[in-house]
């Protein structure tokens, strides 16, 4: 690949590639972007403020806005999100699922999960079905230890659950063509006929709560923005089919640990995965890519570059709760106060502070799997 190539942007649901221009993928998805009036509407309802918000890491929207209208009238919303189990879960993935708890909680609404274990199964030719299945289950935990209450939170396993989807799903293959999907998806002539027809299947948990209560309201899908696509096809057929478009709030992904690009299971040394114990975090971390200098020396007389830095970004999504203090960091840093060493021991703590906690929280989960499924 030539350094062009590997600077060119790619961000589809299956690939994630070169610098991200988050600006670009506005205009080019065609979604809106998060608004001053819309976040303080959010903040209104929620009573407070989240930092992933404020930050300005959940950028942009398709129908937030009606979304928040139909609240205040009195219409209820449901969320929607998921996971593809193609291996352990890292803290990217957390992002979204942490946003999904704070809107969970703030607004009262059921949580519908997609573990998309059919989906990991067709799209990799090596993937092994058993394999994606077991790792569905061991996502799950994950998505438990960070709090969500089984009353409200209801997961769907793909090739378990199959029953209960595959009606919807077809409703929904019946009206989408071939030529849509194939500009869509950017399908080949090679594409097995399994992954074709999967996205169907990403989308019936956006109607799934009209079949099982009777209740007709929209979804609200809070995920990083790669899975827009299969939002603009389902959007577009909703109605057709009596039901609201769903909605979406979408993310900026969270670095790797390397130069650019989004943290990523294919790359494992610079992921954090939530099972890593504390001396794999501390190597992987002490590894990273910083916006740092040559020499110490050097660093301290002409300061380093946050703005390039992958530790950072990390401090920013997730660990530093406190504006001023994050503000403080960087200031630090531009200046040579803080060196990348003093950046990656703190993080090192952090990080491992979080995952020790995680993991427990994990072990206990596994006893409360079957809460967490649909009842027949
Ligand atoms: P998957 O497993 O690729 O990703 C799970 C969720 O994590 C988001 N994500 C990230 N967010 C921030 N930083 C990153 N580095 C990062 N990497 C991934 C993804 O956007 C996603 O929200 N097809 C889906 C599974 C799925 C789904 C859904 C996801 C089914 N229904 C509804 C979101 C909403 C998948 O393979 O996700």
């Amino acid at each position: 690949m030539t350094a062009e190539e590997k600077d060119e942007m790619i961000v589809t649901p299956w690939e994630v590639r070169g610098k991200v221009d988050y600006e670009r993928l506005i205009h080019e998805f065609g979604t809106l972007p998060l608004t001053d009036g819309l976040l303080q509407r959010i903040e209104k309802h929620a009573g407070s403020s989240h930092l992933q918000l404020r930050r300005r890491l959940f950028f942009s929207h398709r129908d937030l806005d009606t979304v928040i209208n139909l609240y205040e009238k009195g219409t209820k919303f449901v969320l929607y999100t998921g996971r593809g189990p193609s291996g352990p879960v890292h803290i990217g993935h957390l992002v979204p699922w942490i946003f999904t708890k704070h809107l969970q909680e703030a607004f009262k609404t059921r949580l519908y999960f997609q573990m998309t274990d059919d989906e990991k199964f067709v799209v990799d030719d090596d993937a092994k079905l058993k394999q994606t299945t077991k790792y569905g289950l061991e996502n799950a935990l994950d998505l438990i230890a960070l709090g969500f209450k089984p009353e409200n939170t209801y997961i769907i396993y793909d090739v378990q659950d199959i029953d209960m989807l595959y009606d919807i799903a077809l409703e929904v293959a019946k009206h989408i063509t071939y030529s849509t999907a194939k500009a869509t998806f950017g399908f080949q002539e090679s594409t097995n006929l399994g992954w074709i027809f999967w996205p169907a299947i990403q989308a019936v948990p956006c109607f799934i709560h009209k079949k099982l209560t009777g209740e007709n309201v929209p979804a609200l899908i809070p995920a990083a923005i790669d899975q827009d696509p299969f939002w603009r096809i389902t959007r577009d057929i909703a109605p057709k089919l009596g039901y609201f478009k769903p909605a979406q709030i979408h993310c900026r992904f969270l670095p790797g640990l390397g130069v650019g690009g989004k943290m990523s299971a294919s790359e494992p040394e610079t992921a954090i995965f939530t099972v890593d114990p504390p001396e794999v975090v501390k190597r992987k971390v002490w590894n990273a890519f910083t916006g740092g200098k040559g020499t110490i020396a050097e660093q301290r007389k002409t300061g380093a570059d946050p703005s390039v830095c992958s530790i950072y970004q990390y401090f920013l999504f997730l660990f530093e709760e406190d504006d001023k203090k994050l503000l403080e960091r960087e200031q630090q840093c531009r200046t040579g106060k803080m060196l990348c060493g003093d950046c990656k021991k703190e993080l090192t703590e952090r990080l491992n502070k979080f995952l020790t906690e995680h993991q427990k929280k994990r072990e206990q989960a596994k006893n409360n799997l079957e809460k967490y499924r649909i009842k027949r």
